[in-house]
């Protein structure tokens, strides 16, 4: 992976990316394990760790309203802002991510 300033360089266009079925596909940069989300608004990244109970998102799946529903005990995260959907006050990272003429990048932080 091509890396500049603090983004790191995914894929070349989202066609190289292997989604599964639930449109996440699952990446490792450094010892970050990130899901990259397929939307209807395009494309999305956050951990995959999910801050309730270490869940595993990419084994989720994202609902009608954008928010990526783990697998463990059923918390909806908005992939847009990270919040849980309940107010508990649970937050998924979620990481920035650009589509440009040169590729897709993540941007670190
Ligand atoms: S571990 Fe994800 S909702 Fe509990």
């Amino acid at each position: 992976m091509d890396q500049k300033e603090n983004q790191v360089k995914v894929a070349g266009n989202i066609n190289e990316i292997s989604f599964a079925e639930n449109n996440i596909a699952t990446i490792q940069i450094e010892a970050k394990s990130i899901c990259l989300v397929r939307t209807g608004k395009g494309l999305k990244a956050c951990s995959a760790k999910c801050p309730h109970a270490g869940g595993d998102l990419s084994e989720g799946f994202l609902d009608k309203k954008e928010n990526i529903v783990c697998p463990v005990h059923g918390y909806r995260f908005s992939i847009n802002n990270g919040r849980d959907t309940n107010g508990e006050g649970y937050f998924l990272k979620i990481y920035t991510i650009e589509e440009t003429e040169e590729g897709i990048f993540i941007k670190l932080e």
